[in-house]
């Protein structure tokens, strides 16, 4: 069975025969016009629990509780470390949970005009992590990281997995004690600023267990592009009416004039992608000191990050990143073109040739990501 979408992409395909890497350089060339993106709109959620398995509810989600102003709020980022519960990071999850939220929820995909017979399609270009479409956005600003996002076409819609570069493997295994520390850091700092209802205050003589977590699912739309894509969501603040995430962080204090440079140049870009593209509106960061005591809390509006960071030379753009990713799209329908779950894209960013080449592997080579419960689930 082929589509007849995928007959016209791949006629497009002979016809321009551009098979070729995509070249990012220089970056001005997406300094165009913010392109449309269509406001996120939440379709779903689900939880993993303390055992990191999939829930078709809310119950990971926990509640802000902002510290009071008479209360001490030097949290300790350390406290309890010797008991942190880790989730199993060798374990790659790929989409699963997110295709797990996709088959129970088949029907939101059903157009609303369409007839009553089986949903045989997503009618959505891509479905993806919003931790992926991070990573793209920043690409333009990526000077020293490369990326690897595996793709697949089935009946029409594009999957989109990341996977470790090798300097990220190799990283990975040189991971100190520092670092682990600083990790744990942020999820302690979620015990301290979070609780599981809105009527109870933060517990945080327990061991912090970072298997939890509450995704969020979202539709939106870049350009030519519709896609699904789901995020990990920190917490929930109940104080407005409206439904209103929160974005929890933490950071070094800044002390010098270089380092808030840096923290705006690159923390900010990679913080406003995150909570841009979900649709949170507020982030809050716990800035602490080298003994990991947090020494100071703002509050920053997801809206405003990118004019604090217009002050600083040679800083990123919105408009940069997402006309960046509309073009990487565009690249992806056209390189991508025939629906086979049995074969898989591979697209590589090489930071140093400042492109993305692309190659094709088989249904058992390791980037294949599509398990066969989610593609069987398609074949009545
Ligand atoms: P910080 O927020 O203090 O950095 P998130 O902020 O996305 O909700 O992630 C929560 C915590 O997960 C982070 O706390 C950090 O400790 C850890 N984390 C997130 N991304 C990471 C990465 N790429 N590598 C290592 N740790 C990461
Ligand atoms: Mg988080
Ligand atoms: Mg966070």
């Amino acid at each position: 069975e082929r589509f007849s979408e995928d007959k016209e992409a791949m006629k497009r395909k002979h016809e321009s025969a551009s098979d070729g890497p995509m070249y990012i350089s220089p970056v001005n060339r997406f300094d165009t016009k913010f392109p449309f993106f269509r406001q996120p709109k939440e379709i779903g959620f689900f939880s993993q629990d303390s055992d990191r398995q999939f829930r078709a509810d809310d119950s990971s989600l926990r509640y802000y509780c902002a510290p009071k102003p008479e209360c001490d709020s030097n949290f300790d980022l350390k406290a309890g470390f010797d008991t942190f519960i880790k989730k199993d990071d060798s374990v790659k999850e790929r989409l699963d949970d997110l295709l797990r939220w996709v088959i129970l929820n088949r029907e939101k995909f059903r157009p609303p005009d369409a007839d009553k017979n089986p949903v045989t399609s997503l009618c959505t270009d891509f479905i993806c992590w919003r931790g992926l479409l991070t990573r793209v956005l920043c690409t333009p600003y990526e000077q020293r990281e490369g990326w690897i996002i595996a793709v697949i076409k089935l009946r029409g819609t594009f999957y989109l997995c990341e996977y470790d570069t090798e300097e990220k493997k190799h990283q990975i295994t040189k991971e100190t004690h520092r670092q682990l520390l600083l990790q744990y850091g942020g999820f302690k700092f979620e015990q301290y600023m979070t609780s599981k209802s809105p009527s109870e205050k933060p517990e945080t003589s327990v061991p912090v267990n970072n298997n939890e977590g509450f995704c969020s699912v979202v539709r939106s739309r870049l350009d030519q592009h519709s896609m699904v894509f789901g995020g990990e969501v920190d917490c929930y603040s109940g104080d407005k009416k409206e439904k209103e995430y929160v974005e929890l962080k933490t950071s070094r204090e800044m002390d010098k004039p270089n380092q808030l440079r840096n923290f705006k140049k690159f923390k900010l870009l990679k913080w406003w992608c995150q909570s841009f593209l979900l649709g949170v509106p507020r982030v809050v960061c716990g800035f602490r000191d080298d003994d990991s005591i947090v020494q100071r809390i703002k509050t920053y509006s997801t809206l405003e990050i990118p004019k604090l960071c217009q002050d600083v030379h040679d800083c990123w753009q919105p408009n940069v990143c997402f006309n960046f990713c509309n073009q990487f799209f565009k690249h992806v329908k056209e390189v991508v073109c025939e629906s086979n779950s049995a074969s898989v894209t591979v697209f590589t960013y090489l930071p140093q040739r400042k492109c993305i080449v692309h190659e094709d592997f088989g249904e058992e080579s390791e980037f294949h990501f599509l398990p066969e419960w989610y593609t069987n689930s398609w074949e009545q």
